[in-house]
């Protein structure tokens, strides 16, 4: 018999990132990865240097001193997170943790590829549920909850849709999971939303016995280099984590960084509210030029190009490159005639909106 992976892996497409480099052009604006334009705080930044003379050490294995900040400054118990390189590793934990071959993973269509990657490694089933209007209708993904559903991803806010579930549709889902299910909620951009109706899912995961709350350092933290994100779950989960996760998977300088970076409000604060101005005025001056963009509480906004000849999402994509403007490509998100593009620094925002606008006159 010859080698070969488990049953899923080769139907996995290798996930994309962003693009960061576009060919020929000295000045660019990278606009593709929902990053903060601010990057992380100073004080974060001082404390990774001040890390250095650590780095011939193993790190303390439980990231304790990151857990415990983590725990003081949302009110929870430090022994019900568990912190990973990145929330991607602890997405993926959890699904080799969980799913059993042919075991059903339910998620939004358009939702972010990790999902569906980290279901097909355990040779476990998608099962991805359309959108009306791109936003997922809650009653439609209970609709497809079986005996044989075992894992629910919900990214709240999607990616790439920017758009949100309210914690009423979230408690709906979970009241409609049978107990061996696990749900999964993927909170990667919730410092950016600000909605009344909108809960990261710290009272969901509190009270039940089969929900997880995911978040990260990467995003509003301007952290995404360092890796490090952390998940708030029921203890028996949080005991499956730490048995399967890499003995040391957060470095000390990660762990030292996030640190800082959560004790300092103002800085968080800061690009919360530049976020909020310079969201609310991109989707004015993309509309504008007549393109169509979907609302969005996140970081970041979906635009809708024309299938038209010289008008498409290609061809915009072409257009802003040469421009030095880099944004992301979404047909990995069976999106082909939209473009993602992450709130910038208003140098950023505006140069983008100059050349949509030049596009969409040329
Ligand atoms: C919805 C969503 N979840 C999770 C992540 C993973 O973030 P990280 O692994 O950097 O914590 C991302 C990053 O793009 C994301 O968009």
């Amino acid at each position: 018999m010859s080698l070969t992976p488990k049953p899923g892996i080769m139907e996995i497409e290798a996930y994309e990132p962003g693009r960061s480099e576009a060919a020929g052009v000295a000045r660019v604006h990278k606009l593709s990865s929902n990053e903060s334009p601010f990057g992380p705080s100073p004080k974060a930044v001082a404390a990774y240097e001040a890390a250095e003379p650590k780095l011939g050490a193993y790190p303390e294995g439980s990231a304790r001193i990151l857990r415990e900040a983590i725990a003081a400054h949302y009110g929870l118990a430090s022994d019900r997170i568990v912190c990973g390189n990145g929330s991607d590793e602890l997405l993926t934990l959890l699904a080799n943790s969980y799913v059993r071959p042919k075991d059903e993973v339910l998620f939004s269509a358009h939702a972010f590829s990790v999902y569906k990657i980290s279901t097909l490694a355990n040779s476990g089933v998608p099962v991805e549920v359309p959108t009306r209007d791109l936003k997922l209708d809650i009653g439609d993904m209970i609709a497809r909850v079986s005996a044989k559903t075992r894992l629910v991803y919900l990214a709240n806010p999607n990616n790439p849709t920017a758009s949100y579930v309210a914690v009423s549709d979230m408690r709906r889902l979970h009241a409609a999971l049978p107990d061996s299910a696990l749900l999964v909620i993927d909170a990667a951009y919730s410092e950016y939303v600000r909605r009344n109706d909108y809960e990261a899912g710290i009272e969901l995961v509190s009270t039940s016995d089969n929900v997880v709350m995911t978040r990260t350092f990467s995003k509003a933290y301007g952290l995404a280099g360092i890796r490090v994100g952390w998940a708030y779950c029921p203890k028996h989960v949080a005991d499956v984590l730490n048995r399967v996760r890499a003995p040391f998977n957060v470095n000390i300088a990660a762990q030292r960084a996030a640190v800082a970076g959560l004790a300092d409000r103002p800085h968080v604060e800061a690009v919360i509210r530049h976020n909020e101005t310079w969201r609310d005025w991109l989707i004015e001056q993309i509309r504008k030029t007549g393109l169509h963009v979907e609302d969005s509480v996140a970081n970041f906004l979906l635009i809708h190009f024309p299938k038209k000849a010289g008008r498409s999402a290609v061809d915009a994509d072409r257009f802003l490159m040469a421009r030095g403007i880099i944004l992301r490509g979404c047909a990995s998100y069976d999106l082909p005639q939209c473009l993602r593009l992450t709130v910038g620094s208003e140098e950023a925002n505006r140069a983008a909106v100059t050349a949509l606008a030049a596009f969409m006159a040329s």
